[in-house]
């Protein structure tokens, strides 16, 4: 089954500035279960004790049944990380190593052959506690293909079910993406997981690309959240599945919420433009554009607003067309004569204000004492 795996708690927490107390993490857990998200990464239980007690809550929730999504801990290829991560009894360990060259040769200082040991092994130890295991493919993209190969097979072969293709640095096109997918399909007994980072804006359209090519697992983040400039925004490759797909791997009417919650958690406002989410995204305002909504909103709209739980609104400035105002009119109970309409668009075309609903009925009460 296609999903989304939600990783606010591991990759959004490893957002430069941003940190969750322990009740914000379970809130954020609890939320994104109730909107039915399949997988939800929980964190990496060795950065501290108060991230390992989080996920011990938050599995607690789960054995009582409150959280239904699949719980899963983050994990180096170290056994004592290992160790550590299947004492919460979580439902999957994703241990993650990077292999590409760049990763081998300055961080873990490993030939390829040591780290397809360390892979294997560590999944092998990993399988002793019985539980599933993903394996990451940490800077994936920037690994030479037959390689890329040869660390799934080994991983697969020590037990690992499910393989996530990291675009570590987010350097992917679409294109490149199904180049990768297309030259691992092949391999049998596996499913693979997409995580795309955005730093040159990409990690959308590549998420797409790798569901369009095979994945059946996209990870994100609400608010798009993540090391540097974050990854994939659950909010926006949700409705994206929804409206190219019909998928339903996220609840959309709670979208708005998830948004705001992990806004305020976070102490990052998302733009008024953000796709989906932001305040704008419904909000209408040039004349040709409102009259268009008001004759059919699908002229305007990709989606009805109501499945997102809100309500479409319009703007009135000089960018208003006589359709727009006399809507505006008909809405604040105000009877749209022909005079009142072309006196007030007259008004509003030649200040450069942007005019709210009191700033109507006032210059409307004016207009009509002017009379
Ligand atoms: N598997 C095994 N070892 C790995 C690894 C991996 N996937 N990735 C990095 N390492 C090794 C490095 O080679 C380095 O080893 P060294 O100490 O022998 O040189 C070490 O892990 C990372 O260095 P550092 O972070 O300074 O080590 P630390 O022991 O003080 O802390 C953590 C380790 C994980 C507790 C700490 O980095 C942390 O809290 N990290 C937050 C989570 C994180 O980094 N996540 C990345 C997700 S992509
Ligand atoms: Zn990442």
């Amino acid at each position: 089954m296609i999903g989304i795996l939600d990783s606010t708690l591991r990759e959004g927490e490893q957002t430069p500035g941003v940190l969750f107390n322990m009740d914000q993490r379970v809130n954020i857990a609890k939320l994104l279960s109730d909107a039915d998200v399949k997988m939800i990464e929980a964190g990496h239980p060795v950065v501290s004790e108060d991230i390992f007690n989080s996920i011990k809550y938050i599995m607690e929730l789960k054995n009582s049944e409150t959280i239904k999504s699949e719980i899963i801990a983050h994990s180096r290829a170290v056994n004592s990380d290992i160790d550590i991560a299947s004492s919460l009894n979580i439902d999957r360990i994703a241990i993650f190593y990077g292999i590409s060259d760049l990763h081998l040769k300055y961080k873990t200082h490993k030939t390829k052959e040591e780290a397809l040991n360390i892979i294997y092994n560590s999944i092998n130890y990993a399988k002793s506690y019985g539980i599933k295991i993903r394996f990451t493919a940490e800077d994936a993209s920037r690994t030479d293909i037959n390689f890329l190969r040869d660390v799934i097979k080994t991983a697969v072969s020590a037990g690992a079910d499910r393989i996530s293709i990291a675009d570590t640095l987010g350097i992917l096109t679409p294109e490149r993406t199904k180049y990768i997918f297309n030259n691992i399909n092949d391999i049998k007994n596996v499913e693979y997981d997409f995580h795309g980072h955005n730093d040159l804006g990409m990690a959308v359209a590549n998420s797409l690309a790798a569901f369009e090519s095979g994945a059946t697992v996209i990870h994100a983040t609400v608010n798009g959240l993540g090391e540097r400039v974050g990854i994939t925004p659950t909010q926006v490759i949700g409705t994206l599945l929804k409206y190219h797909y019909n998928l339903d791997v996220i609840n959309l009417s709670l979208l708005r919420e998830l948004s705001s919650t992990v806004e305020k958690y976070s102490n990052i406002q998302m733009p008024l433009n953000e796709p989906v989410t932001g305040s704008n995204a419904f909000i209408h305002k040039s004349g040709v554009h409102v009259n268009g909504i008001i004759n059919n909103p699908e002229t305007y709209e990709f989606m009805n607003p109501e499945i997102f739980g809100i309500q479409r609104s319009f703007t009135i400035d000089k960018y208003s067309g006589k359709h727009a105002l006399i809507q505006k009119l008909n809405n604040l109970n105000i009877k749209p004569d022909e005079n009142i309409i072309s006196y007030a668009l007259n008004e509003i075309k030649n200040s450069n204000k942007i005019y709210n609903d009191n700033d109507i009925i006032s210059m409307v009460n004016n207009i009509k004492s002017y009379n």
